[in-house]
């Protein structure tokens, strides 16, 4: 992936991150994944009145891609609405440690600025589909 590339997903992430439903914790989020094709898919969080029934928006884009029939997820982008950068939370990284454990994750702040990691660093020791033998 080429520095036009990575950012292109943190704007489509940007435009996603329009569409949150974060009524509850005020703090919007949006995802995109590209997968090997090409092809990307976005996602915002979405909240619920209970809680725990929320779901993330990286979670939102990459359960988008599979239920397109796309597993191979490259590389996910995810921005919040602060000025820190927006990792994944734990949840979300076992989640797409399952399609690559490789992918490159570009964690970016309301503005768009990124920082880069391997899912495989954020996530070391993860538990996926050959653990199970
Ligand atoms: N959130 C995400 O969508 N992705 C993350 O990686 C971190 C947290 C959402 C969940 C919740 O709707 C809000 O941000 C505050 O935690």
């Amino acid at each position: 992936m080429n520095d036009k590339e990575k950012s292109d997903l943190i704007k489509r992430a940007i435009e996603a991150r329009a569409f949150a439903y974060a009524p509850y914790s005020g703090f919007s989020v949006g995802a995109a994944v590209l997968c090997a094709d090409g092809s990307v898919f976005t996602g915002c969080n979405v909240e619920n009145a209970s809680y725990p029934c929320g779901i993330c928006a990286e979670r939102t884009a990459a359960a988008k891609a599979v239920g397109e029939g796309r597993r191979d997820i490259i590389a996910a982008a995810i921005v919040g609405s602060s000025a820190e950068k927006c990792t994944p939370c734990g949840v979300c990284r076992q989640f797409l440690f399952e399609f690559a454990p490789d992918m490159i994750v570009l964690c970016g702040d309301k503005d768009g600025n990124y920082a880069e990691y391997k899912l495989s660093g954020l996530l070391p020791e993860g538990f996926g589909p050959g653990s199970l033998g």
